[in-house]
Parts: C-alpha cells; structure tokens; sequence
C-alpha cells in the first residue's frame, strides 16, 4: 500500500488537538491548545466551559497542524478521522462536525475514531522506521483521566476487557488527591502530583492497597482516595491547620509520594495477574504489553511496569509521554490503522457517542 496522509482531529474533552501524520507513521504536523488556564480555577473540566473553547480554537489548531505539515488546506491529505467517542458529548460534537464538514466539502474518506481505541493504537506507531512494530495480540492497561482499563487486543475494532474499575480511575485518583492538597489543577492533577512526590519518602505514611481480597483484574481507588483524605485531614488536626490544602511543604510530598507508591501497587498486582493470566491462557502466550493513556506518562509509573515487564520477559510498549496524553495524533494514527483494514465511516451521519463500548 502507497503512503497516504491522514489529518486527526480530537475534542472529547478538555485539549483541542490536530495533527498530520503519513500512513507510515511520520508526524507531520502538530498542533494542541490546552484549556487547563480555563478549568483550573474551577478544579475540574466544566463541560459548557470546554465546548465554548473547542469552538474558539478548532478552526486555528487544525490550520496550524496543516500548515505546520506544509500544506494549506484539508484538500492536501488524502483522508480524515476524529474521535466520535466516548467523551463529553457537547465537546465530541465541535471536533465531530469540523471533522465531517472537511470530510463532505473536499471528498475525502473520513473515520469516526474510538478514542480508547486511539489511545491503544498509539503503541503501535512506529516511532523510528528502524524500529519494528508492535503486533496483535497484546495486552493493553489504558490508563486515563476517564478510564482504567486491561484489555486483550486481537486486532484493529476487535479489543476485550479483562477488567475495569468499579468506581474512579487512576488518573481521577492522581487529580483528586491533587485537589485535596490544594494542588493546582486543571489539565489534570497527575502532573503537578508526580512532581510533588518526587520530594517526598513513598513510604512515610502507609496506605492500603485496594482490593487485596479480590483475586481477579478489576480495579477500585475510591477507597483509596479516602484514605489519603482521612490521614491528610488527621495531619492537618495534628499540625494545627485548618485543610490537608494548608499542611507543610514536605507533608504534602509525602502524602503524594505514599499516594502515588500505592495506587501504582494496586496497577501492579493486578497487571502482574493478567499476565500469568493470558501466558498460561493462549496458545501462543501473549508477552506485549502496551501501556497507554494520559497516565502513561508518569515516570514512576512507567519505569515500575518496565521492571515488571523485564520480570516476567515480557516486551513493552509506551508512546512518548507527550503522545500519552490526548492530541491530535492519536486520532490520524487510529484512522490510518483502520483505513488499512478498509474500515471508513459516512461523514453525513452526524452522531457522537458519549458512552462508546
Ligand atoms: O488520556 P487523557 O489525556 O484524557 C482522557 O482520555 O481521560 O488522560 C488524562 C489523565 C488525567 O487524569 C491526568 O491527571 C492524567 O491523565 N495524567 C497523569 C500524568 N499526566 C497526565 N497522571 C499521572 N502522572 C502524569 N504525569
Ligand atoms: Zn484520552
């Protein structure tokens, strides 16, 4: 199959992104506008206040992605893809409706990308063309601000999930315990968590790891995140301040550092049982991982899943942290995997899908 260019655009929640990448995997063009300044005060996405930012900044972002990959119009890529969903809906529909409009004025092939797909996919871009790919079968741990996920992928629309979370995410978690230590949020607390807790000891306050009576793949951090408050909030009582948000520089350090050291326990254990899982399961015996989701670009997170990979002899796959997080890439890269598999959508078919299995 010939090279082809494929320009992404995504909108499912709170980053504007575009990109131009060729079938080949080569990132042209590139371009991202990021509303954390808008929802930071407010401590989480306002979903009103997202949409009306997609809308300022879709037609600049997906003209600076083109222009950045030296072309002047949509007319200069051969097809279109978007993330259709899950995500808030209001917010799907302004990438959603650019997306399709392109797609119907210049006559191009257009997808309707699954951004958990897209998310996964993203293992498999080639990252340098000396480098070999990743291939199906694999296990994927999606790691995001909306989901928390193993799955077991056989193939292009064709993934099984081995299990979920019952309650929050482990990147909720992460924005969560940003917030009850009065942290500042907005593009997501997982960032500003990571760097507090690179000061503190992991294991100064201890923490239970959810789930220990559980013996299977699913998840659980609300009981988690009550923890971190109950202790915070008994610090705070100690130490005489009024919120866990007021506690002592190097307090807070440790609470995120004790924070982090467990909720990645909890992500360990229960990788570490999907693995023997599908090695003694299939035939052939799975032994790729891919990690994925805005979680993925944690440092400690990705450096404790590599020792535990080179454990059990296992190949690992993680995009470069910036590509962990969502942008427009990840929407051209899975459009491109399913035009390969001659899998395109009618752009005149105007749904978004907030809840997308
Ligand atoms: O994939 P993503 O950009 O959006 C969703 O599809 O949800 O993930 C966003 C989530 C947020 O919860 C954010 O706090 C978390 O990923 N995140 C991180 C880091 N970077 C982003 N969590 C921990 N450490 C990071 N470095
Ligand atoms: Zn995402």
């Amino acid at each position: 199959l010939q090279n082809f260019t494929v320009l992404g655009i995504e909108s499912s929640c709170d980053d504007t992104g575009a990109a131009v990448v060729r079938s080949d995997g080569t990132i042209l063009g590139e371009a991202l506008a990021s509303q954390s300044h808008i929802h930071a005060p407010w401590g989480g996405v306002v979903p009103g206040l997202a949409k009306e930012a997609h809308e300022a900044e879709i037609d600049r972002i997906v003209q600076e992605a083109l222009e950045a990959a030296g072309m002047t119009s949509a007319a200069d890529v051969d097809a279109i893809g978007v993330t259709v969903g899950p995500g808030l809906e209001i917010c799907l529909r302004v990438g959603a409706t650019k997306a399709r409009a392109l797609a119907v004025e210049h006559e191009k092939p257009f997808v309707g990308v699954h951004h958990l797909e897209a998310h996964i996919l993203m293992a498999r871009l080639p990252y340098d063309s000396a480098s070999k790919q990743l291939g199906f079968p694999f296990l994927a741990l999606l790691v995001s601000g909306g989901h928390c996920q193993l799955l077991k992928c056989t193939g292009i629309g064709n993934m099984t999930v081995l299990g979920g979370t019952f309650d929050d995410s482990l990147g909720e978690a992460y924005d969560k315990t940003a917030r009850l230590l009065g942290l500042p949020v907005g593009g997501g607390g997982g960032p500003v968590v990571e760097r507090l807790a690179r000061e503190g000891d992991p294991t100064a306050i201890p923490l239970s790891v959810p789930l220990q009576s559980r013996k299977d793949l699913d998840f659980s951090y609300s009981g988690l995140k009550s923890n971190v408050r109950r202790v915070a909030e008994r610090l705070a009582k100690e130490g005489g301040v009024e919120t866990p948000a007021n506690l002592p520089h190097p307090i807070k350090a440790n609470l995120a550092a004790s924070f982090q050291h467990v909720a990645i326990q909890h992500v360990e254990q229960r990788l570490r049982r999907a693995m023997i899982l599908l090695e003694e399961e299939e035939e052939e015996g799975i032994r790729s991982l891919a990690l994925v989701g805005g979680v993925a670009a944690n440092q400690v997170l990705r450096t404790r899943i590599e020792g535990l990979c080179k454990q059990r002899s296992w190949d690992l796959w993680i995009p470069p942290p910036r590509l962990c997080t969502d942008q427009g890439t990840m929407s051209a890269w899975a459009a491109i995997e399913r035009i390969r598999v001659q899998s395109t959508d009618d752009p005149t078919i105007p749904d978004v899908y907030a809840r997308y299995p």
